[in-house]
């Protein structure tokens, strides 16, 4: 569904709960990782994009100091009071929002009661920050509500600090400021200790970025992610170093019998993937997109073998690609996001996309018995008022 369609979708329910239209369309996309996986928390390299999927909010103020919202997608409402200290409640989707309005008042912007009807094209749990285009959408509302523009790198701060408050996820910083920041037709590669950015062109028309969703999420995936963060801290202070970004192959190798096997493990995956990351971004500037398809598969094989974050769906998937090979229009193929389900994400020939879109739904659904979701993105722009 186009962006232009749930923004009408969503202004049209609008109108019809609450009487007169929205004051307000707002969108933020969600995000595909090309490379570069459970690097941000250690002040690493990612190279994401925003994706074409979207959650689109319409609103409007009321006078009754209370948030009221409605998710087209879940067909549920949440109503809370903005009086006082915004605090978690149900449904557990406007966490979300409950989260980014109490960034605001923390920073002593005025939050008035609004009604509002979120929308949202980004798949729940498949690895593409349906949470952080959520966050980022409720972010750009509150701006426009008369908490006045936020610098953008504060915004995608306020933004991670809800899902940390919130939601209960010690996540990095890739996906929120991806979800504010991006550019169209841009991926970015961005330093996640000094947050600069490098936007890396995106727009050879013979190459296209293909997502395939396994449709499966493992329960594993939030408490595995806090067990990942902590093996890297504990990697770290081994070394005495204040991030595993300071770290390289040598050091680590050197201080080996200081640390535990599967913290020694861990520390290699951070630290060949920020390699891995910087290389592929320059191999992307110079359209060199076999090595960057080497990359991603390398990318694969170690949060495998040494992260443990994949599972045997994202696996399966990534065998596929390396059977259709490069020789079929398969040039690199790995799984995205945190991991433990979720989406792979691909570069491919355009010309082969349709070919290889149906190779890979048979060979999946005959491995697994599970049918996946494929679809392409070019890279999209960060989150924008629509109205
Ligand atoms: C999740 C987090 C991100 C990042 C990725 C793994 O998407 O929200 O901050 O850590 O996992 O790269």
């Amino acid at each position: 569904m186009s962006l232009q369609t749930m923004a009408q979708r969503s202004a049209d329910l609008f109108a019809k709960c609450v009487g007169h239209p929205p004051e307000w369309l707002v969108a933020a996309p969600g995000r595909v990782n090309l490379i570069g996986e459970h690097t941000d928390y250690n002040d690493g390299f990612v190279l994401p994009m925003a994706i074409e999927r979207y959650t689109v909010i319409a609103a409007d103020r009321n006078k009754n100091r209370q948030v009221t919202l409605h998710s087209i997608t879940t067909g549920e409402s949440a109503t809370f009071p903005v009086r006082s200290g915004v605090e978690r409640g149900e449904p557990s989707w406007s966490n979300y929002v409950r989260g980014v309005v109490a960034g605001f008042q923390q920073r002593k912007r005025k939050v008035p009661g609004f009604d509002a009807v979120i929308d949202s094209s980004v798949p729940f749990g498949g690895g593409l920050s349906s949470s952080a285009a959520l966050e980022v959408a409720s972010a750009t509302l509150l701006e426009l509500l008369g908490g006045g523009p936020l610098e953008p790198i504060e915004k995608a701060l306020l933004c991670q600090k809800a899902e940390h408050d919130f939601a209960g996820v010690p996540c990095g910083i890739m996906d929120q400021f991806t979800s504010v920041l991006a550019r169209e037709n841009h991926a970015i590669l961005l330093d996640c200790r000094t947050r600069t950015t490098t936007s890396v062109p995106m727009t050879d028309p013979a190459m296209t970025v293909l997502i395939i969703n396994t449709n499966v999420r493992h329960k594993l995936a939030d408490g595995e992610y806090a067990k990942r963060r902590a093996q890297c801290e504990a990697a770290a202070r081994a070394m005495k170093l204040p991030s595993l970004r300071d770290a390289n192959e040598p050091s680590l190798k050197a201080a080996r019998s200081k640390m535990e096997e599967v913290a020694f493990r861990r520390a290699r995956h951070v630290i060949t993937e920020n390699e891995r990351t910087q290389e592929a971004a320059r191999a992307l500037q110079a359209s060199d997109w076999a090595s960057v398809g080497q990359f991603m598969y390398a990318s694969h094989v170690s949060l495998r073998d040494d992260y443990e974050v994949s599972c045997k769906e994202l696996d399966a998937v990534v065998e596929i690609a390396r059977n259709i090979g490069e020789s079929g229009g398969m040039l690199g193929c790995r799984m995205t996001g945190a991991g433990f389900g979720g989406c792979a994400v691909s570069l491919v020939k355009t010309e082969s996309v349709p070919r290889i879109t149906k190779q890979i739904e048979e060979a999946y659904e005959k491995k697994t018995g599970i049918q996946a979701t494929i679809f392409s993105s070019r890279p999209a722009a960060g989150a924008r008022v629509l109205k």
